[in-house]
This record gives structure tokens, sequence and C-alpha cells, in this order.
């Protein structure tokens, strides 16, 4: 690709939405996306050159040279796209999600990282590209997909491609999120969990994952209230996360249709459909039960984004 097509020197904005990955029971293959968004602000250059800064949610923490993982799945695209007259880029990011909470803010990176480097190279390619592109980073699609496409998602990942399914349910969900304190790495939240599971805990899942799916599209609320249990990995992750159980109580106590660990934690997600007053009290019961338990969170009332990543070009 040369200079002609590729945009160096354009301002690109990419906006892109907070996630929750697995809804309880679609573990590595359902997520949603949420109304509270990173933005991202990219003028790529033809020189060798990276200025890469940030502010809000973990802002020290994000690397500002070639492991940047914003600048390296730009990179990807553009490597792929073969578009070699791009060296460098300007990244400024302001970062609302927080970080390393399960609340997919490192989905948001590489999905703007990619977003933003194919709108530069005049969307070379398409947004299911991009998604087996940030699915191959990202390792599973259950973050990646809600981030690009919005809406809840339902991700298979062949051989050779990812296809998601998005949709908008019928019932209007609020999301109740507990924030804790303390970052979970994925990756430490992924090696508690067995190699195998019996086979009654994969029909547990298989029956909750799909009922879970049918009423949301139908808008059966009463189906809810079960649909997101899951027994393939939350019951191993409780003990990363104290107070998990009570938490998930207090907040069916309190009203919720649902409640979940957020991917793979520490965030806790509760879903309901019910009033700005009952939410307010499913937010409260969930930070004072992890309070219980020596944890400080707080909590945001989110809702479903229906959007996903949106771009725009600045010349
Ligand atoms: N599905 C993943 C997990 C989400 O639960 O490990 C975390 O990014």
């Amino acid at each position: 690709m040369g200079n002609e097509n590729s945009s160096a020197n354009k301002k690109i904005i990419v906006k892109v939405p907070g996630t929750s990955a697995n809804c309880g029971c679609g573990f590595d293959c359902i997520g949603l996306a949420a109304t509270i968004y990173n933005e991202f602000e990219f003028n790529f250059l033809a020189e060798k050159s990276l200025n890469i800064s940030a502010t809000g949610e973990g802002a020290d923490t994000i690397p500002n040279d070639e492991k940047n993982i914003v600048w390296q799945s730009a990179r990807l695209v553009f490597d792929r796209a073969g578009a070699n007259d791009i060296q460098g880029a300007e990244i400024r990011m302001i970062n609302r999600v927080p970080m390393s909470r399960g609340l997919g803010s490192s989905a948001a990176a590489i999905v703007a990282g990619l977003i933003g480097a194919n709108a530069a190279v005049e969307n070379h390619f398409s947004r299911n590209e991009i998604l087996k592109f940030a699915t191959e980073i990202e390792g599973h699609p259950d973050n990646v997909a809600p981030a690009i496409f919005g809406g809840f998602t339902v991700s298979v990942v062949d051989k050779n491609a990812v296809q998601t399914f998005s949709f908008v349910p019928k019932i209007k969900l609020k999301l109740v999120v507990a924030v804790p304190d303390f970052p979970l790495p994925t990756k430490i939240a992924r090696q508690v969990l067995p190699k195998t599971v019996p086979l009654k805990d994969a029909i547990f899942n298989i029956s909750r994952a799909s009922m879970l799916v049918a009423a949301l599209i139908e808008g059966k609320e009463k189906f809810l209230s079960f649909a997101f249990e899951d027994a393939l990995h939350q019951p191993y992750r409780t003990k990363l996360v104290p107070g998990m159980k009570e938490v998930f109580t207090a907040a069916k106590n309190a009203g919720a249709l649902g409640v979940a660990l957020s991917g793979a934690g520490p965030c806790l997600i509760a879903f309901s459909s019910a009033s700005k007053k009952i939410e307010n009290h499913i937010a409260a019961e969930m930070v004072q039960t992890f309070k219980n338990f020596d944890v400080q969170a707080n909590a945001l009332i989110l809702d479903l984004d229906t959007r996903g990543a949106i771009v725009e070009i600045k010349d």
C-alpha cells in the first residue's frame, strides 16, 4: 500500500466501550458492552517515532514505548496491510475503564489500536477481520467482540475465523458493577481453572447459556434468575475475590435479576430491570458486603452500549 492510500498526519479519534465477559455461564464466548468509554487520539507518522501519553485509570502503569499494546495492535494492522509508509505515532488516551478489574480495559486498548490503524489505511480490513486480529492478540473473543460491535455478543471461534452475533435484548437492563480496589490479572484468574470439567458442569452451563440468550432476545425476564449461573469458572475463582458469594447473595436479595463475576474479575456485575431506587440499593448492598470482607469497592451503574467502537477522522 502506498502513501496515497494510508493517512499519515490525519487525526483519528476512536472511542471504545468497556466490556463484561462471560456473563456467568458464557465462559470465553458471551460478553456485553457497557456505557463507560476509553478515548484514543491517533496521529500516525511516516517517521519512526512514538509519543504515547495517557490520563485517567492506570495512566502511570501504561508503557509509552514499543511495548504499548495500543501501538502493537496498530502495528499489526499496518504490517498486514503492507502499509510500510507508517512507522510511528502520537497516541493520546483518556482511560475511564478501571484496569485489570474485569471490565475489558485491555480489549479496549487492542480494539482501539486495530480500528485506529485500520481507519488510517482506508478500512483495508472488515470489522470481522479486525475481530479476528483482536481475538488473536487477546486469546479469546468475549471482550473484544462487544468492544467492536456493542450490545450482547455471542462468539464462536472456528479454525480460521471468529463469528460474532451481536444483539440488543428486549429487556432494558441496567448493569450494576461493584469495582474492588485491587487488580486481578486475567493470567492469574485462568491459572486456577481446571484442565477438564465434569460432564454435568458442562451441561449446567450449556443449558443456562442457551436459556440466557433466548430469554434476553425474547424478553422473558422470569428465566434470568438462574440463566446467569455458572459451574465452569466462577466456583474456582471464588477464592480470588473475598466475599464474592456473599456479594452475589446481597445483590439478589436487593432485587437483582442475576449476578456474575465480570470477566475474570474481580468486578462483580448485577443485572436489574427494576428502578433507579432499586439499582442504587443493589449497588449500596454490594459495596457494603464487600466492606464486610475488608474489600473497598465503588459502584458503577451503567447501561448497555449498543454501538461498539466508533471512529472519527479529522483532517
Ligand atoms: N473469558 C475470560 C476469562 C475473560 O474469564 O478468563 C477475561 O478476559
